[in-house]
């Protein structure tokens, strides 16, 4: 077991002797992955320094260690660090903004004056309904006007485009990518820029690399919400995305299912431990309802309430099983979204009320 301790013992003595101004911050460990930020006075010093963090902490036998660079002067958004001459500042425009000298960029979308609610899909395991409770989320909270974000964040395993049934690839304005937008959402996601479904296979850095491409190259407009959907577990792009917004709330998907429910804690856990609030527990695959209207609970019962009770947080709804009613003979066919008056759908119309009057009521 690799610890917090360890690794700042090795990174201590590395950034003290490094350039005035340097620091570091977020170090995060997770077993065997570390991963931190570094504040650097001038981009020259980089190579170097990641050079000597990557072999230090690899002594230590971390397996993946993912350092990011951010210039020294640039306001930190994690809420107790100090900024000092931060970066210009910018309003909701899609130009990136440089930091101070260093040539590193801000999205605005991420910078200090941002208003977007980022909000993360997590779950402990994998297949219980993050990607569907994603999308349908989103759509939901265009219905009720919301301008509304999806950043499919699970960079092997991406999903979203298939669920939404987007078959168009984005385009290309002025050397920026175009989001596609269905159903009210705009949407980027690792599946349109990779050829014939084939596998991806990129680790660690690249991994951050893509999510920052995923801001940087991408003009979103102004957004009210970003939803990502999170690949299952607690792994190297869970860790980027707590990293790189901080303000990111979460959601927690679990199933009924004891078990499920305690693994889904551990995603929980994660956003605790990293101060990110949770925004509520939703429980899918909850209960099969029969022709006369009762409800047969498949997969056990309880799993969603007991969790939300355990990460101190609500319950924000429960999705029964039951794929949309939707055809591909449609003109709008998608195979994941509930319609509007479906009952799902409605569920889910529920839950992205609760998630504006939440906002509302924080603000
Ligand atoms: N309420 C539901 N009723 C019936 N099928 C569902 C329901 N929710 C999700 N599914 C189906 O279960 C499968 C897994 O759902 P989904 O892809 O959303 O899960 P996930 O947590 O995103 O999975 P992964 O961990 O692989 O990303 C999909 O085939 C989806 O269509
Ligand atoms: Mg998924």
């Amino acid at each position: 077991m690799l610890t917090r301790e360890q690794v700042l013992g090795r990174v201590q003595p590395i950034v003290k002797a490094a350039a005035k101004g340097t620091a570091v911050r977020d170090i995060m460990v997770k077993e065997l992955s570390v991963s931190m930020t570094v504040l650097v006075p001038d981009q020259e010093s980089q190579p170097v320094m990641e050079k000597a963090l990557q072999a230090a902490i690899a002594d230590l036998g971390a397996e993946r260690v993912h350092v990011r660079f951010r210039p020294a002067s640039e306001p930190a958004s994690g809420a107790a660090e100090e900024a000092s001459g931060r970066a210009a500042s910018t309003g909701q425009s899609n130009e990136p903004v440089k930091g101070h000298g260093a040539g590193m960029e801000v999205h605005p979308l991420l910078g200090p004056d941002s208003t977007v609610e980022f909000v993360a899909v997590a779950s402990g395991k994998g297949g219980v309904g993050k990607s569907t409770v994603t999308v349908n989320l989103a759509a939901a909270l265009a219905r009720l006007g919301q301008r509304v974000g999806i950043i499919d964040a699970d960079i092997y395993g991406f999903s979203v485009p298939d669920m939404m049934g987007i078959e168009e690839r984005p385009d290309i304005v002025d050397e920026r990518v175009i989001p596609i937008e269905r159903f009210g959402v705009k949407v980027i996601s690792m599946g349109f820029f990779v050829e014939d479904n084939s596998p991806v296979v990129w680790r660690g850095p690249m991994l951050g690399k893509m999510l920052r491409n995923f801001f940087a190259e991408i003009e979103w407009g102004e957004l009210d919400y970003m939803l990502l959907d999170l690949p299952p577990g607690t792994g190297d792009v869970a860790l980027d995305i707590h990293q790189m917004i901080p303000q990111s709330k979460e959601i927690i998907v679990t199933t009924p299912h004891a078990t499920a429910a305690f693994v889904a804690a551990r995603a929980g856990a994660m956003a605790l431990k990293t101060k990110h609030a949770i925004l509520g527990v939703v429980e899918n695959m909850s209960y099969y309802e029969t022709k006369d209207g009762e409800r047969d609970y498949v997969f056990g019962r309880g799993g969603g309430a007991r969790l939300a009770e355990t990460l101190h947080t609500d319950l924000l709804g429960q999705i029964p099983l039951g794929a949309p009613d939707n055809h591909p003979s449609e003109p709008d066919f998608s195979p994941s979204v509930y319609k509007e008056d479906s009952s799902t759908g409605q569920l889910y119309t529920q839950m992205a009320q609760q998630l504006i009057r939440k906002r509302s009521g924080s603000m």
